[in-house]
Formats: C-alpha cells, sequence, structure tokens
C-alpha cells in the first residue's frame, strides 16, 4: 500500500517568523502521525528554522523547488547537495514553475533524478491546462508528462506524483473526486510502464488544487488517490490540520 501524506505547499508565502509561527502552531497539532504522513513545504529560506521546530515531531519537512547541479555559478539558485542535509522531500515540476519559470519536462527530469540520487524523495507534480480538459486529452497529456518528466529515473523508490491540475490551483475550483481517480489511474498505468506495476502500486499519488477540509474527504475516499497536495490551506494551521485528520480518518477506516 503507498504512504498516505498531505503536503502543505507554503509557495512564497511566510517570513521566516511568520513560518516559524506557523510550524510551531502545527506541530503543536499533528501529534500523531495516525497513518498519515504529513509534509510542510516553507519558502527555502525558513527550511533551517522550520527543520529545528518539526525535529522529533512526525511532521516530515519538503522544499518547493531545487536546482539539479551539485553546484557551480548559477546565481540565486539552491541546489540539491545543499538541501540534503535540511529536508527529505522537493516538490519539483510545480505548474508555477513550469508557467513562469520555462521549466520544460527535461528540466523538471533532471531536478527528479538530482533530488532522488541526493537521497531525497521528489514530489513530481503533474497537470493539464483547462484547454486539454476541454479538448478531452487531458489524461494523454498528463501521462505523457509524467514520462518525460521521469526522464531515465530508473526506480520509483521515494517517488511521490502530485496530479494538479492547472484550472484547479488557487482557484477554488478543485476538480471532481471522479477526476482525480480516473486521473490516479492513468498515472499509475504510466508508472507501472516504467518501474512495473509493483513499484506503481506503492508509490503515492496526491490530488492538488483547491483543496479545503469541505472537499478533502471526497478525494481522499476516491480510489487510487493517496493524499493531498495543499497550497492556500495549508496556510490556515486548523484547516491544514483538520484535512490531515479528515485524511487520517478516512485511510484508517
Ligand atoms: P491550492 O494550491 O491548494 O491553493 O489550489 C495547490 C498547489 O499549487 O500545490
Amino acid at each position: 500500500m503507498p504512504q498516505r501524506i498531505i503536503a502543505g505547499n507554503w509557495k512564497m508565502h511566510t517570513t521566516v517568523d511568520e513560518a516559524v509561527g506557523l510550524a510551531e502552531v502545527l506541530r503543536g497539532k499533528l501529534t500523531d502521525a495516525n497513518g498519515v504522513t504529513s509534509v510542510l513545504c516553507p519558502p527555502f529560506v525558513s527550511l533551517t528554522r522550520v527543520g529545528a521546530i518539526l525535529k522529533g515531531s512526525p511532521i516530515r519537512l519538503g522544499a518547493q523547488n531545487a536546482h539539479p547541479a551539485r553546484s557551480g555559478a548559477f546565481t540565486g539558485e539552491v541546489s540539491v547537495s545543499m538541501l540534503r542535509d535540511l529536508c527529505e522531500f522537493v516538490i519539483v515540476g510545480h505548474s508555477e514553475r513550469r508557467a513562469m519559470f520555462g521549466e520544460t519536462d527535461a528540466i523538471v527530469a533532471e531536478k527528479v533524478q538530482a533530488v532522488a540520487e541526493y537521497g531525497m524523495r521528489p514530489i513530481l507534480c503533474v497537470g493539464e491546462a483547462r484547454e486539454i480538459r476541454e479538448g478531452g486529452r487531458a489524461e494523454t497529456f498528463v501521462s505523457k508528462q509524467l514520462r518525460d518528466s521521469l526522464g531515465a529515473l530508473n526506480s520509483a523508490n521515494g517517488l511521490v506524483v502530485a496530479y494538479e491540475p492547472i484550472w484547479a490551483i488557487g482557484t477554488g475550483l478543485a476538480a471532481t473526486p471522479e477526476i482525480a481517480s480516473a486521473m490516479a489511474k492513468s498515472l499509475r498505468s504510466t508508472l507501472a510502464d516504467a518501474f512495473g506495476s509493483e513499484a506503481a502500486s506503492a508509490t503515492p499519488i496526491l490530488y492538488g488544487g483547491s483543496v479545503n477540509p469541505g472537499n478533502a474527504e471526497a478525494f481522499v475516499k476516491s480510489e487510487g488517490v493517496d493524499g493531498a497536495l495543499v497550497g492556500g490551506a495549508s496556510l490556515k494551521p486548523n484547516d491544514f490540520t483538520q484535512i490531515v485528520e479528515i485524511a487520517s480518518a478516512v485511510f484508517r477506516s
């Protein structure tokens, strides 16, 4: 059975002090894992402080991006080797990075491989734009995006896939559980082609896009969906805690 995960993507929100405050509140609330791994992904500048707060708790830490090179003349970038000592997960290929920072599938694939090589766990994001869904090509498009974003990765060990339809991110218009479930099935078959069916069934597939305490239950109950990647609601400690508790109740039942 895949690991069940609720990850919070804080995006470019929170000062260091605010991140510390949020992490402290969440640490106080999420005291038991209860069948769900919670992951917080604060901005780079807060990783060290948030990591210190989470030490000894069941909550894991993730970064939101990484440069695939070990080091080099890449002004302003943060490399995988710098992150290795700080966190366990790295979000890779988020649609905001693909759309605003020119990340192609090939670049994403380099990042996924580097993250895995350095012993961290990629949360690889894929998802289609509205026109693609309306054109009836969503599953074909997203499966190809997954295949191309995996590049030459030779093992699904540690890999997490997040299906985040672009039209559902930050819009308040979540996908339906049926859409999430159908996509999870299609992504699992792509993973099976790449890594074999055993590895595919062990790889967590998350849904992301306007997840909140009101719709989380329906998503985590959908067949093939193993958790959620949460943006906006992850900045509200009560909402994030509720989502984790809802997932925990569903996955334990
Ligand atoms: P949202 O963001 O929950 O605010 O829609 C999800 C994400 O971008 O990971």
